[in-house]
């Protein structure tokens, strides 16, 4: 167990973000958002902002930046700013303002007056439910899917034939992921192309979109992102101020800083979607599952860029059920782009399976753990592929003694003023990797450095690279130097999915092993210091017949200052094999004031099945954060759209997020079993997976302390108000 490495760094003020760098004579661009959700620019007067002390130029759709098109839509989109006079959004960029300070071209911002031709704006979920269309674009849409047992005509039959039924509808809000850095870029040109500082979660992707924008080749872009302040899918894709300072730099011959305000990330960047969900469900008097239908809608901009997949992401892959169906459609709305956010499609899903599970149990008057003991799934229905490692009954079990669920009695208990329930949901996120590609350098003073172009936007994959690195190469940690955030480096550990661990822990090995090798080789090569003998290695040392040296010593004898190679991994053969995701049982006390009608998240505990933890400390904190999320979810967060497209709680003062006082002690277990059927590391990342299932049991809490069911997300005192 050690200290993040960027620890000290970051509290100390020392880490770099990329608005903390500084060139000579660089320039700072704002941006110009629009104040209508639906139409067409008519023009643009921006004379006076061109004239205001200090500007350098105006940009705009009428003198646009020359940007292309990326045709690698880079997680389903391609949009880039300025190009058009369509606005599709309240909050679209629609402007870029550059002057000698920032100070100059916002104020020169301000003078800049637009007038459009407006057409009316779709922006309420709710009215656009009536015309939703089939959600299978985008990434992670799908068809609709169903599964059902022998001699079953369909969903309809199998539930009405079910002798216990729940039906209901539940629904979740948009998100921001308010990340504490907002989006932002330091351009700057020179000979060699082109250098972006942007935070992201994976430099080389923005590097080939910017490549492509630009119109320039792939070598010529470099993409610099050493310290990320959150990301959460939410800087997956080259951020707006990354595409205007590159473009603008170009145009201007100086370096362009340009940073959001607090306000437009929450229009110029992209959220979570909003979501509707019914679900049915059909068991048995015993509690056994037979029907399990989930059907979804999710908010989506004009542009379709992003649907939230709830119903595939979720009730596929959680219970055993003979017959099982699932749709998704998508509502196209005036809103601002939708992208991931952290457990996307589970998230929100699980709020409304785990309540509706919680429902069943009380309609069948059972234990949910008992409920969903008996529904504990060996394989994705339908489907012959068995979960290649689940203990989620374990982490029930140890859930269940840990929070004194025996305690836990229908109606709750009073404690004078509060009342208080108990809650539990499930906990799930599928086990991905992607490719990665990692670079290891070993030097002359028997010291290493891992490389590879991934991002660490606060999820400890720094100091995984240095503890993998470390076990890989037999040598203490403090002698790996590990690198990330920069395109340079060999492509891989995108940090998204949950995968990073999984994907540049795994390439990691496989350097490791090449390096290794290549040593030997050396060292037994003719005028090596083990000429022509048989060598092994061990310990940072390289053996021959009882004789040692270390790998530096082996470097230095051939006069050679490195020796570096690279390994690479890609998910394949295994998800032919197994199916892969995991685990964990989400425990929550509540406390609603019995006239105010205040809830309280008072106990938290997690219980989580993630294979092999590589930094015990670092894992705890990932899911911590997770969990602060689901109750965020459940209590605070949601976008709200006026009818005209603007968002009314567009800042940290109106979008609301927990606070110290909102958050109890969190209790975190995790079981431990490595996972090397879906990578050779046995880790399969848990960046995500603590977030899931905690909405819905507080909502069972609230139920259990209450009586009163919340299918809708963040609650309100209102809700909880009795007529
Ligand atoms: Mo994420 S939503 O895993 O980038």
């Amino acid at each position: 167990m050690i200290a993040r490495l960027d620890a000290a760094p970051k509290v100390t003020g020392q880490a770099r973000y990329a608005v903390d760098h500084n060139f000579p004579g660089m320039v700072y661009g704002y941006l110009v958002l629009s104040t209508i959700a639906n139409g067409e620019l008519a023009a643009m007067e921006v004379a006076a902002a061109r004239e205001a002390p200090g500007v350098l130029r105006v940009y705009t759709p009428f003198e646009p930046l020359e940007l292309h098109t990326p045709i690698s839509q880079m997680l389903g989109e391609s949009w880039v700013p300025l190009q058009d006079k369509e606005i599709a959004y309240y909050g679209q960029p629609i402007g870029f303002v550059v002057a000698e300070t920032f100070e100059a071209a916002r104020d020169a911002a301000s003078l800049i007056e637009v007038s459009y031709t407006e057409r009316p704006a779709l922006t309420s979920f709710r009215d656009g439910l009536a015309t939703a269309e089939d959600g299978k674009t985008g990434p992670r849409g799908a068809p609709s899917q169903s599964v059902l047992a022998e001699g079953v005509e369909s969903i309809e039959d199998a539930l009405a034939a079910s002798e216990v039924t729940v039906d209901a509808t539940y629904e979740t809000a948009s998100q921001n992921h308010a990340a504490m850095e907002p989006h932002s870029a330091v351009a700057v040109w020179n000979a060699d192309g082109l250098t972006v500082y942007t935070g992201n979660q994976g430099s080389h992707g923005p590097a080939d979109e910017l490549a492509q924008a630009l119109n320039i080749e792939h070598s010529a872009v470099r993409v610099v992102n050493p310290y990320v302040g959150g990301a959460f899918g939410g800087k997956g894709r080259t951020s707006t101020p990354a595409f205007l300072a590159a473009a603008a730099a170009r145009d201007l011959g100086c370096p362009v800083k340009a940073a959001l305000t607090r306000e437009q990330v929450f229009t110029a960047t992209a959220n979570r979607p909003a979501t509707v969900q019914r679900i049915s469900l059909g068991a048995r008097e015993d509690g056994t599952l037979v029907a399990v239908r989930h059907d979804a809608w999710s908010s989506t901009p004009m542009s379709r860029s992003f649907i939230e997949p709830t119903s595939h992401g979720t009730s596929r892959e959680w219970y055993a059920t003979e017959n099982l169906a699932i749709s998704q459609k998508a509502v196209p709305l005036n809103i601002p782009q939708t992208t991931f956010m952290r457990a996307p499609g589970e998230a929100p899903g699980s709020f409304a399976l785990e309540s509706a599970v919680d429902e069943l149990a009380v309609a069948l008057h059972m234990d949910p753990i008992a409920l969903r003991k008996r529904n504990n799934s060996t394989a994705p229905p339908g489907e012959d592929l068995q979960w290649s490692s689940k203990h989620l009954d374990e982490c029930f079990d140890i859930g269940a003694a840990r929070f004194g669920w025996s305690q836990r009695t229908p109606g709750g208990r009073v404690d004078g003023d509060w009342l208080v329930g108990l809650g539990t949901a499930t906990a799930m996120f599928p086990g991905l990797r992607f490719p990665a590609t990692v670079g290891i350098t070993l030097r002359a003073d028997d010291t290493a450095e891992i490389a590879t172009s991934g991002a660490d936007p606060g999820t400890g994959l720094l100091t995984v690279l240095s503890l993998i690195g470390a076990e890989s190469l037999d040598i203490p940690p403090e002698r790996v130097t590990p690198q990330l955030g920069d395109s340079a480096l060999p492509p891989g550990g995108t940090s998204g999915g949950s995968t990073a661990t999984a994907s540049a822990g795994s390439a990691t090995m496989v350097a490791a092993a090449t390096v290794i090798d290549e040593l030997l080789r050396l060292a037994s090569s003719p005028g090596g210091p083990f000429d022509g003998r048989e060598a092994t290695y061990a310990d940072g040392r390289v053996f021959a017949d009882g004789e040692s040296m270390t790998f530096g010593e082996v470097l230095r004898a051939m006069d050679q200052t490195s020796l570096a190679t690279t390994g690479s991994t890609a998910p394949g053969e295994e998800r032919t094999k197994h199916s892969f995701g995991s685990w964990g049982a989400q425990f929550c006390e509540v406390r609603v004031h019995r006239l105010t009608r205040e809830i309280r998240v008072s106990r938290l505990l997690g219980v989580f099945d993630a294979g092999r933890i590589i930094n015990p400390k670092a894992a705890r904190s990932q899911l911590l954060g997770g969990m602060i999320w689901g109750v965020s979810a459940a209590l605070h967060e949601g976008l709200d759209v006026e009818e005209n497209g603007r968002f009314a709680n567009a800042d940290l003062a109106g979008y609301l997020v927990p606070v110290n006082a909102d958050i109890p002690e969190i209790d975190i277990h995790l079981v431990e079993y490595p996972d090397t059927l879906l990578s050779d590391v046995g880790a399969r990342g848990l960046g995500e997976i603590s977030i899931v299932g905690v909405a819905a049991a507080i909502a069972n809490a609230v139920y259990n302390a209450t009586g009163i069911r919340l299918r809708r997300i963040p609650m309100m005192l209102e809700d909880l108000l009795e007529d």
